[in-house]
C-alpha cells in the first residue's frame, strides 16, 4: 500500500531518505488532499485550519520541533488525528542559546566586536566597561524541559534562579504565582513557554517596566509571548535595559526599532539550529511517522494527544 504524506517546510537530505523509502513525498504546490494520510512540518509553518480540513484523511501530523502552538491541537484531538513533536533532543541546544544571548547583552559582545572592527580601539582606547553575569537574579518564565536545562547551565555564574509557571514545581527554586512580582524580583528574565494564547502577550508593559533600566529580557519561546511594541517602547525610553531575542511577533520580519537599538541582540530563530541538534529532531520527527506506518502509535504525541 502507498502511504502519502504532505510536506511542509524543508526536510534534510537524511530525514529525505528515509521518508522515501517509506512514502510518496507531496509538495504544497501538488496533491490530492484526500490522499494524504500523513503531514510533516515545522513549528514555525504548522498546518493551517483550512489546510487541516482539507486533508480529510489525515492521521498524523509529525512536527519538526518541540513548540507546536502553530497546529489545532483541539481540533486533531477532535478529528482523531496524532499530532507528534520533538521534545527533549533540543534542551540542551535551547539552553545554550538562551546564556549566548544573556552573556552577549551583559558583556556587550557585539558593541565590543563593532569597537574592534571599526578601529575605534586604536582611535578612541579602551572601551567602556560592562556588567558581570556573576551572582544574578535570574527569572525563567516556563520552567519546564528547557527551563530546567537553562537554570542548569546558569550554574557556572552562580545565578539564583527563580520562576513563574501556572503550578509550582518541585524544584529547590523560588516560585513567584505573579509574573510582574518576579520581574521586580530579576536582573534578568528568560521566556521559555509555549506559545498559544495562554502565553499571548504576558511579557507585557507592566513586566517590562518591573524588570526595569537594569534588566535583560531574553525571549527564545515564541514572539507572541513578548508585547513588541510595548517592548521597542521600554527599550527606546530606557525603562527596560537590554533584550536578547531569538523570536519576533511576525518573523521573519523584525520591525526596524529593534534593528536600530544599540541595546538589542538578535538572533533568526536559531535556538536548536546547529547540525547535531537538527539531526536528532529531523531523526525523531521521522521515526514518529514511520512507527505510526509499523502499529498506529507515534514515540512522542503532544501531550493532548497522549490517549488517542
Ligand atoms: P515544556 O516542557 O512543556 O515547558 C513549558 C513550561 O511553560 C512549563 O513549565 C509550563 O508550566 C509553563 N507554561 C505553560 N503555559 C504557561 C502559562 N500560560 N504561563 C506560565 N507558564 C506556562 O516545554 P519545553 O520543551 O521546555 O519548550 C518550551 C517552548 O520553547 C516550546 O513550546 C517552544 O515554543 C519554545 N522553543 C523555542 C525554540 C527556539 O528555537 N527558540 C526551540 C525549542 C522550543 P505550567 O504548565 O505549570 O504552567
Ligand atoms: C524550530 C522551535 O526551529 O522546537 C521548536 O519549537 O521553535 C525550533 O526548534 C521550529 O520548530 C521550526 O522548525
Amino acid at each position: 500500500m502507498t502511504h502519502h504524506l504532505l510536506q511542509i517546510g524543508g526536510i534534510t537530505p537524511d530525514m529525505r531518505e528515509r521518508l522515501e523509502a517509506a512514502f510518496t513525498i507531496h509538495q504544497l504546490d501538488d496533491f490530492d488532499p484526500t490522499a494524504i494520510t500523513h503531514v510533516i512540518t515545522n513549528g514555525h509553518d504548522g498546518v493551517n485550519p483550512e489546510l487541516m480540513t482539507s486533508l480529510s484523511n489525515l492521521k498524523v501530523i509529525s512536527g519538526y520541533g518541540v513548540g507546536y502552538d502553530a497546529i489545532d491541537v483541539t481540533e486533531a484531538v477532535r478529528r482523531n488525528i496524532l499530532v507528534a513533536h520533538t521534545p527533549n533532543v533540543l534542551n540542551q541546544e535551547v539552553a545554550t542559546t538562551a546564556l549566548l544571548l544573556l552573556l552577549a547583552c551583559y558583556r556587550e559582545l557585539l558593541r565590543d566586536d563593532a569597537y574592534v572592527r571599526s578601529g575605534d580601539w586604536q582611535a578612541k582606547g579602551n572601551a567602556p566597561l560592562t556588567r558581570s553575569m556573576d551572582k544574578q537574579t535570574v527569572g525563567i518564565l516556563g520552567l519546564g524541559r528547557i527551563g530546567q536545562a537553562i537554570a542548569d547551565k546558569l550554574a557556572p555564574w552562580d545565578a539564583t534562579v527563580v520562576y513563574h509557571s501556572r503550578r509550582k514545581k518541585e524544584v529547590p527554586y523560588r516560585y513567584f504565582d505573579n509574573l510582574t512580582e518576579m520581574a521586580r524580583a530579576c536582573d534578568a528574565l528568560i521566556c521559555i513557554t509555549p506559545g498559544g494564547p495562554s502565553t499571548h502577550k504576558i511579557v507585557n508593559a507592566e513586566v517590562l517596566e518591573a524588570l526595569g533600566p537594569n534588566g535583560t529580557l531574553i525571549n527564545v519561546s515564541r514572539g507572541s509571548v513578548v508585547d513588541e511594541a510595548a517592548l521597542i517602547a521600554a527599550l527606546t525610553s530606557g525603562k527596560l535595559g537590554w533584550a536578547g531575542l531569538d523570536v519576533f511577533e511576525a518573523e521573519p520580519v523584525v520591525p526596524q526599532a529593534l534593528r536600530d537599538l544599540p541595546n538589542t541582540v538578535l538572533l533568526p530563530h536559531v535556538g536548536s539550529a546547529t547540525v547535531e541538534t537538527r539531526a536528532a529532531m529531523g531523526a525523531l520527527t521521522v521515526d514518529n511517522l514511520l512507527q505510526h506506518l509499523k502499529d498506529g502509535t507515534v514515540m512522542t504525541p503532544v501531550p493532548e494527544c497522549a490517549d488517542l
